[in-house]
């Protein structure tokens, strides 16, 4: 198994219900934040981090995600020397620079199922996954999935990126408990997917950011259904967690959780007033 990170899954079946009427021709991770959709940021950010191969866990009609990161050479001749095309310069850098492709999730079976189908793009490497919903930001200083690849360096275990959020939202995500080893960096020694408010572990929650050793897929093949009926990530990862092999980092930056409509606005007003873009 080699020691470097080359893949970032995104997994993009699900159907946005949240963000109904909007989602309902449009992938969520198509909504634009300021004039980006929110999937671009996730694939700037793996490729910041050095990852090059992009993998789409994708489902039914969401083709506009495959198609943001093809060319549209009718647009492109149509903008050609008008200036315009400066600002197709980030979508087609990413497509120089990652090979992109995408793997059907055949059945809304949770994140972990979802995960699982990228086995055959991911093979026996250590591997990221971002959760685009997740949009997430460091000024000034490297990207959250580039702080965890360098981490890895040192750890050679799964890493999940850690918050605290407020104790009434523990039921919104996974969470986690261990022991502090280094300042920020948790041992973890347990992992609960959405407890209920007075069953959480702690208050420190997993955000849509993975650093996952290969071995989870086969956990993951071994894992039932749980939370919601649904095959859980983090179900899986507690059977490597159990071995001491993950990882829980507090990472440096800011992240809005862009699947709800309260930090999608959040986020566009952060990225309006401080993310450059050309005119
Ligand atoms: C997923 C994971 C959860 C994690 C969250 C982060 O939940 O299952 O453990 O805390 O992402 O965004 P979802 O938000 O997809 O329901």
């Amino acid at each position: 198994m080699t020691d470097t990170v080359r893949c970032c899954v995104f997994p993009v079946a699900g159907l946005g219900t949240r963000f109904l009427p909007a989602t309902k021709a449009v992938p969520k991770e198509m909504l634009p934040v300021v004039d980006k959709p929110l999937i671009q940021y996730g694939v700037e950010e793996a490729a910041a981090a050095g990852l090059t191969q992009i993998c789409f866990v994708n489902g039914r009609h969401k083709q506009a995600i495959e198609n943001h990161f093809d060319r549209n050479v009718e647009l492109e001749q149509q903008i050609a020397g008008s200036g315009k095309e400066l600002l197709l310069e980030g979508v087609n850098g990413l497509m120089e620079q990652c090979r992109i492709s995408s793997i059907r999730q055949l059945q809304a079976k949770g994140l972990g199922h979802a995960i699982g189908c990228a086995e055959p793009v991911v093979g026996n490497e250590p591997f990221a996954v971002i959760l685009p919903d997740d949009l997430c930001v460091n000024p000034g200083g490297d990207g959250v999935l580039a702080q965890m690849v360098e981490l890895y360096k040192r750890y050679q275990c799964s890493i999940v990126a850690i918050e605290e959020v407020p104790m009434d939202q523990v039921n919104k995500y996974g969470v986690i408990a261990g022991t502090e080893e280094a300042e920020g960096i948790y041992r973890i020694e347990a992992m609960v997917e959405k407890p209920p408010v007075d069953q959480a572990p702690s208050n420190l929650a997993i955000i849509g950011r993975y650093l996952l050793t290969p071995d989870i897929f086969e956990l993951i093949r071994q894992t039932p259904p749980g939370k919601g009926g649904e095959i859980q990530i983090t179900d899986a990862l507690m059977k490597q967690a159990e071995q001491g092999r993950v990882i829980g980092y507090k990472f440096k930056g800011l992240r809005f959780d862009c699947g709800s409509v309260p930090g999608y606005v959040k986020a566009t007003n952060y990225c309006f007033e401080n993310l450059s873009r050309p005119d």
